[in-house]
């Protein structure tokens, strides 16, 4: 079969390629790939910076975005031939550390987890693939290519769980949510919030394309001011771009009691640095909490299958914009201006 594959930590080394076909031991349910999405983690890991190959190998399948058919259900499950599954990414450590023990891979303590297509066990990129049925999430047939959304909707869909577990640490009453981000994580984020009944806003550098009418039509409102700017002090934040300016003036703007959750992955930073002291300061005097978010455990994917089904279909639609074959993967790879979720389709759903 085919595949996409990478040799982690070495930039240019991708390649759409013959591939042998999944082991048995990856799981006893044989899957058809139907489209896998590309999300800054793949960007990275094919610019060499990020991502490990299994243990004893120089290349990783890519791709941890999934959508699948099961060709072969395999003994002991419950899935059908022809039913859409996605595929849980993370994967417990081998130890376990406590959080690992009890499912909540996502909280893993001692960092020995590994993750589909990120690190040491391979990913989705691949005309088939084999997955544990445990680990086999099985989506509305109803939401067709949609369900490649499920995968990103659980990483929010975790960061809004842990909000709500912070925030009921007093009386509290949240009204309002900046999204900062107006990417593919950004937008789910805020559709959790306009299914939460909150005032919803996002920020974003864009002033044209797609990403303003997207936020208008989840009743939510669009700026693409600095955080400083906006006028107001969101009770909760939901930052999703990674950037230092934009995470500094997130702390600085919150509401006294608010939460600022960090869910992007970002690098360096300018000369816009606050002042660690100043921050904490500001937490302290204000009862600022911060906090960060990555991964999903099953409860969390549970979750985000109910709020994708909930959606507007047609809204959720207009976070693909773009379709590219296997062999284009390198296209799909490069950022274009119009770009949100941008997936590769292996197949028909
Ligand atoms: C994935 C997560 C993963 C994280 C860190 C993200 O892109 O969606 O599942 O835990 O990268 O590797």
């Amino acid at each position: 079969m085919k595949a996409i594959t990478v040799e982690p930590k070495k930039p240019g080394t991708a390649r759409y390629e013959d591939f042998p076909e999944p082991d048995l031991q990856e799981g006893s349910v044989l899957v058809e790939a139907v489209a896998v999405g590309v999300c800054g983690t793949d960007v990275e890991i094919v610019e060499g910076k990020y991502g490990w190959a299994p243990p004893g190998k120089d290349r990783l399948v890519l791709g941890h975005e999934s959508l699948g058919r099961v060709i072969d259900p395999g003994p002991g499950s419950s899935l059908k031939k022809g039913d859409l599954v996605v595929g849980i990414v993370r994967r417990p450590d081998p130890v376990p550390c406590p959080n690992c023990a009890v499912g909540e891979w996502d909280m893993c303590r001692n960092g020995q987890y590994t993750e589909r297509g990120i690190k040491e066990i391979h990913g989705f990129m691949s005309e088939r693939w084999r997955i544990e049925p445990e680990y086999a999430i099985k989506v509305d047939s109803s939401l067709g290519i949609l369900g490649v959304l499920l995968e990103p909707t659980t990483v929010v869909t975790k960061a809004w769980a842990h909000v709500i577990s912070v925030g009921v640490r007093a009386f509290w009453e949240p009204h309002t949510v900046l999204v900062t981000g107006a990417g593919p994580i950004g937008l789910l984020a805020a559709l959790i919030g306009a299914q939460r009944g909150l005032d919803v806003h996002v920020l974003d550098r864009a002033t044209t394309g797609a990403k303003p009418d997207i936020v208008r039509a989840l009743g939510a409102t669009y700026h693409s001011c600095s955080v400083s700017a906006l006028g107001f002090e969101p009770d909760v934040i939901i930052e999703c771009t990674g950037a230092g300016q934009v995470i500094n003036e997130s702390i600085q703007t919150i509401s006294s009691g608010g939460i600022v959750c960090l869910t992007g992955v970002g690098h360096g930073g300018g000369s816009s640095k606050a002042a660690t002291a100043d921050v904490a300061a500001a937490a302290v005097l204000k009862n600022i909490v911060i906090i960060g978010s990555v991964n999903a455990n099953k409860r969390h994917w549970y979750r985000a299958g109910k709020i994708l089904a909930r959606a507007d279909r047609k809204w959720l639609g207009r976070l693909i914009t773009r379709r590219e074959k296997p062999e284009n993967f390198k296209q799909a790879l490069e950022r274009q201006p119009d770009d949100l979720k941008v997936v590769i389709q292996f197949s028909e759903t």
